[in-house]
């Protein structure tokens, strides 16, 4: 397995399991174990995803040492303030049943950001997060971010994948010294995308998968990558990433693939804003 070391020194594996819409309890527990057998380090959480609970059984049943896992989750739109921030941090240690979480993530760039990012730098000042970041901030949210913010932030994690690459984001992103973090790595399981023929010719080289060739080209690009899955089998295939290397030649043919297209929600879309700040969730 990969790591990535953060800019404030932290390392990070290149490749993660997401749990989003893993929604039954008993499967997430499982789910989470079973990949922390198959090898997976870290693991990607949020509040509104309504399974840090399992997440934190799953965590139990796996049997690894707490200080080899690298787990992560993110803060609610709803949750934004100084005073709601910390008290979200508290909801969601106490769901994980941890006593500190490796990364906490601004889940989207609304609300009172500026207010959650004073909290979140108290709570990595006491070692309680070990490392801050974002979701699904453009240039402008990253710059605005930069200007007022005392610890930086290390990552932001956005939909990225073939056919959306976000290059000028992680252009800017890269001379800011902050990992892109790939949502919706595998397109969300399109299979337009898992059967595009110019993977299926570079899988069939290496004996590989082409979500394999997907995932590989995300690490090689120097992005953190965090499939979901819940099939048992995809889960290991998926992992299973560390015994090929994809040439410059085969890597800029996937660069070319690209066609800037997002498959979910533009985060500037001011409609999407309003929709998201509508949204009441209660019961995290
Ligand atoms: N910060 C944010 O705003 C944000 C937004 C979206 C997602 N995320 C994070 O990113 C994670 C991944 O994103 P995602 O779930 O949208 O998309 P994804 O990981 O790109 O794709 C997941 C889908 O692909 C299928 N799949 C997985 N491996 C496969 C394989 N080897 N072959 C064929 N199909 C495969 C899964 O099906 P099965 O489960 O049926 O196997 C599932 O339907 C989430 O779980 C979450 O942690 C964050």
């Amino acid at each position: 397995m990969n790591y990535f070391t953060l800019k404030n020194g932290v390392k990070i594996p290149a490749l993660g399991f997401g749990v989003w819409q893993i929604t039954d309890a008993e499967l997430c527990k499982k789910t989470v174990a079973t990949a922390i057998k198959d090898g997976y380090r870290l693991i990607d959480t949020a509040a509104v995803y309504m399974n840090e609970r399992a997440v934190g059984e799953g965590i139990k049943a796996s049997g690894i040492n707490r200080d080899e896992l690298f787990i992560t989750s993110k803060l609610w739109v709803q949750d934004t303030g100084y005073e709601k921030t910390k008290k979200a941090i508290e909801g969601t240690l106490e769901r994980l049943q941890l006593d500190y979480l490796d990364m906490y993530l601004q889940h989207w760039p609304y609300g009172d950001n500026i207010g959650s990012w004073k909290a979140m730098e108290e709570y990595y000042h006491q070692g309680k997060i070990k490392a801050i970041g974002v979701c699904n901030y453009t240039i402008q949210h990253m710059k605005d971010l930069l200007e007022v913010a005392s610890v930086k932030p290390v990552v932001n994690q956005v939909e990225c994948h073939p056919i959306f690459q976000q290059k000028e984001l992680r252009a800017y992103l890269k001379e800011n010294d902050i990992y892109l973090e790939a949502w919706s790595p595998l397109g969300h399981g399109v299979q337009d995308l898992l059967s595009h023929p110019q993977f299926q010719q570079i899988a069939d080289k290496y004996g590989k998968e082409t979500a394999q060739v997907i995932l590989r080209w995300h690490v090689q690009e120097e992005a953190i990558a965090i499939p979901k899955s819940a099939t048992p089998s995809r889960i290991k295939s998926n992992f299973d990433i560390w015994d090929f290397e994809l040439s410059e030649q085969e890597m800029n043919v996937i660069r070319s693939i690209d066609t800037n297209q997002r498959l979910s929600a533009d985060p500037a879309d001011k409609e999407w804003e309003k929709s998201m700040l509508e949204r009441v969730f209660d019961h995290f």
